[in-house]
């Protein structure tokens, strides 16, 4: 009981930041968007943490003070923020020249980023190659493929130089193919028996044998949050799941989204990106009769990221090429 009552908690704080996250974007929210942010990022430890007080973990970016949110919503609260609690941090290179200088530090071992872009923009391609590097550093990685197959995704490392069928056999790869609409089913099946709550205990993606990811990778919300379509609730829980799920395994996780090509919304329902610690984006802006590639470290929490829009580009046998002097306008001409 006590457990279902923690979920039902869990639920209950998923859909305040939701609704946080469309108020904002409807424009009336008036505080300042980074007392939004700060609030989301109460909730998400609130939720790691299981319990009802609200303690911040990655004070190194918010200052030991008493934060208040304006608004007209039963959100608007006092937090207090308590810079002791700050647990020292690890972080992890992307084994991407460019893009490791723009993140200064690196990605937080453990935190959940969304890599998002139009299609084409090369999101597949940096995640596989992100991916090739930590296998070669013998990093355990667990690439959830929605859109391509298994055998499309080993010969498209293959045109890159990443020899993804070495690092299966020895146990750092493993690709699992899912089904969005096994998992939308799987979803409302449960939630059928269990009158609207999701168990604790059941788990939103079935990991095989003893594999434990160091990283997960995820091709793409997208394509889960299609199969959910019309219910919009019914996604977000599943979401807001996964979330935990990964971070119970204490995996690193990249989480590719679809979005316009030069994205104003960052997630299939805009809830993804207050969950996640981290948003990278790839453009593709169009130039006359042309395309520019570009990217940006948009957030990484408790990271002091560059924040500057770059060139980047991808060449045959060998990746994504960032640089991270050549900064580019994303406005289109
Ligand atoms: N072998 C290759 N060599 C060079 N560029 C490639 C290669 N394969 C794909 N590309 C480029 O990358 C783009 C697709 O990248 P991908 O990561 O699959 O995009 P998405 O963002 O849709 O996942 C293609 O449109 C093409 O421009
Ligand atoms: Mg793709």
């Amino acid at each position: 009981m006590a457990l279902k009552r923690k979920e039902a908690n869990s639920t209950a704080i998923i859909k305040s930041a939701a609704s946080l996250a469309e108020q904002k974007e409807a424009g009336s929210i008036t505080s300042k968007s980074s007392s939004i942010d700060i609030v989301v990022q109460q909730m998400r430890a609130t939720l790691a943490s299981g319990s009802g007080v609200i303690v911040d973990q990655t004070a190194q970016s918010v200052p030991a003070e008493v934060h208040e949110v304006q608004q007209g919503s039963s959100m608007a609260q006092q937090v207090m923020v308590d810079p002791s609690t700050t647990p020292s941090r690890k972080f992890i290179k992307t084994g991407v020249a460019g893009l490791d200088i723009l993140l200064v530090d690196g990605i937080p071992q453990g935190a959940a980023v969304i890599i998002c872009g139009g299609t084409g923009s090369g999101k597949t391609i940096l995640n596989l190659q992100i991916m090739a590097n930590a296998c070669e550093q013998g990093k355990k990685c667990l690439y959830l493929t929605l859109e391509e197959s298994e055998p499309h995704l080993i010969e498209h490392m293959a045109d890159f130089g990443w020899d993804s069928r070495k690092h299966i056999k020895d146990g750092t790869l493993m690709f699992l193919r899912l089904n969005p609409f096994d998992i939308m089913r799987n979803v409302d099946a449960l939630l059928a028996k269990e009158k609207g709550e999701l168990l604790i205990d059941v788990k939103p993606v079935i990991i095989p044998g003893d594999f434990v990811p160091a990283m997960i990778f995820v091709d793409s919300l997208t394509a889960i949050s299609a199969a959910f379509i019309g219910r919009k609730d019914t996604y977000r829980i599943y979401i807001e799941k996964l979330f935990r799920y990964f971070e119970e395994i204490g995996a690193t996780v990249f989480l590719i989204t679809e979005t316009e090509q030069i994205p104003t919304r960052f997630s299939p329902t805009g809830t993804e990106e207050f969950l996640a610690d981290g948003v990278i984006i790839l453009y593709s802006i169009q130039r006359q009769n042309m395309r520019e590639r570009a990217v940006e470290v948009l957030k990484m929490r408790g990271v002091a990221h560059q924040r500057k829009v770059v060139a980047m580009r991808i060449v045959r046998g060998f990746g994504v090429e960032i640089f991270p002097d050549q900064e580019v306008f994303v406005k289109a001409i």
